[in-house]
């Protein structure tokens, strides 16, 4: 396996973490049969071995013709329909994957936002240049989203009219209900399922991630090839041999230990959306009933020099999970320099990724010191085999993770709070008295 996880120091004993073999085994087992909370959203456990082959193909085929017909490819999406798609793009290519020397179509994000100056921007970026639109959304009614491909789809059909428009459209969205899927029945478009067994937040593996990660030339092949030998290695349910288990167990111990947030801390601006997409993982399946470990991520060394103090010196309610990379996308050599007015030709000739490691374990050494326990998942590399290996070893600590807390880890009731009052104070037909009730509040 291309992963490792390791626990640093001694917060946590190895023969705690097997002590809770048991509870951990019964979560496996209540995953695997489909005997435990949200059930009817595990069907990302064995994703990467059935999934639908036949519009995989699809997906391959649709991604060529938006790579010979378009310059840009707006996808629009929130939450799960955004985060993993994203993620996949900068953890494989770039985050300045748009600005880079290629021959696919640049991608930008829309509809993750409410924010007008984003879409004119990206409207502007766009010009009058050549390009097609993926709209995700698994329920097809979500309001960011469904403004945003309101606005790129008139002006797709301005361009091109309505019937060249429709060809340049692709929605990835639920098999039969929703608002999308009915405008795809009415205006031909071509669609992508959203399984109805897999909730938002776990479907990079599924269309939502893998049309627009063809589009940028990535062997979406590798990333399923990652994501089943994953899937494989964490199914054996001793948790001695199986290292997505241990962390979640270690999770688990720290939370009763009192730590509450975890911080997902990387040394790679290629991870930081990574640290977006983990985030809506673990904070949407595991913050409920008054329970769950806050999420937040850490982008080193560039934290290390804002909330860097804080984690040295504040309060010790947290822990720290590195996910560190061993080898660098590219090279890079420090020059060594004549005058050595900064006093670095210690360094000449050395790599940088030499440094980031020395400050990668410096700092994990005095983090320790300062009383935050450390775990590290180590990756070999940035491609596609491992970002399909490392969703699937997250989602999968995450469902036993859950589990092992006593909470659907599969629901997210939480989420529908705030689009109610949104919906009401926007005055959306249905919402009358809680309009009311909400703007009296405002104005007190
Ligand atoms: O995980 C979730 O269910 C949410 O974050 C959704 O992905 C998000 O709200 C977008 O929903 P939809 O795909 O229905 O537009």
């Amino acid at each position: 396996m291309g992963i490792k996880f390791t626990v640093q120091g001694e917060a946590v004993q190895k023969t705690e973490i097997f002590a809770l073999s048991p509870e951990v085994r019964r979560c496996h087992e209540a995953l695997h049969n489909k005997t435990g909370r949200g059930n009817d959203f595990v069907g990302w456990v064995d994703l990467p071995e059935n999934y639908n082959k036949e519009e995989f193909a699809s997906i391959k085929k649709a991604a060529a013709k938006i790579r010979r017909d378009s310059s840009v490819l707006i996808v629009v999406g929130i939450g799960g329909s955004y985060l993993g798609t994203r993620t996949a793009l900068e953890f494989i290519k770039s985050p300045y994957y748009n600005q880079l020397k290629r021959d696919t179509p640049e991608i930008y994000f829309a509809g993750n936002n409410i924010s007008s100056a984003y879409l004119n921007d990206i409207l502007q970026i766009l010009g009058d240049r050549d390009f097609s639109i993926n709209v995700i959304s698994k329920s097809g009614t979500t309001t960011e989203p469904a403004i945003a491909f309101r606005i790129f789809k008139q002006l797709l059909e301005k361009k091109y009219g309505k019937e060249e428009a429709a060809k340049r459209i692709f929605a990835t969205t639920d098999q039969t209900r929703g608002a999308l899927k009915e405008m795809c029945n009415e205006q031909g478009y071509e669609t992508f399922v959203i399984p109805d067994d897999i909730g938002g937040r776990f479907t990079v593996l599924t269309a939502v991630g893998l049309l627009a990660m063809a589009v940028a030339g990535v062997d979406i092949d590798a990333v399923m090839d990652g994501a089943k030998a994953a899937m494989e290695s964490y199914s054996n349910p001793n948790i001695q041999e199986n290292e997505c288990y241990q962390y979640a167990a270690m999770r688990h111990l720290l939370y009763k230990q009192g730590k509450t947030i975890e911080i997902l801390a990387n040394y790679e601006p290629h991870l930081t959306s990574f640290g977006e997409w983990f985030k809506q993982l673990f904070g949407e399946s595991e913050g409920k009933e008054g329970k769950g470990i806050f999420p937040v991520t850490a982008n080193f060394s560039t934290d290390l020099h804002s909330f860097g103090q804080f984690i040295q010196e504040g309060g010790r309610y947290f822990f720290e999970t590195v996910l560190w990379c061993k080898e660098p996308k590219t090279p890079a050599i420090i020059p060594y320099d004549e005058a050595d007015g900064d006093g670095l030709n210690f360094l000449a000739g050395k790599e940088m990724q030499f440094v980031n490691n020395k400050a990668f374990g410096g700092t994990m050494l005095a983090h320790m010191d300062g009383g935050v326990p450390n775990m590290v998942i180590q990756i070999d590399r940035m491609d596609e085999w491992h970002f399909g290996a490392l969703i699937y070893f997250f989602e999968k600590a995450v469902g036993i993770s859950g589990y092992l807390l006593e909470v659907n880890p599969f629901d997210q009731p939480g989420v529908e709070a705030y689009k109610k009052n949104m919906f009401a104070l926007l005055g959306k037909p249905g919402y009358e008295a809680l309009k009311v009730e909400l703007e009296k509040r405002l104005a007190d």
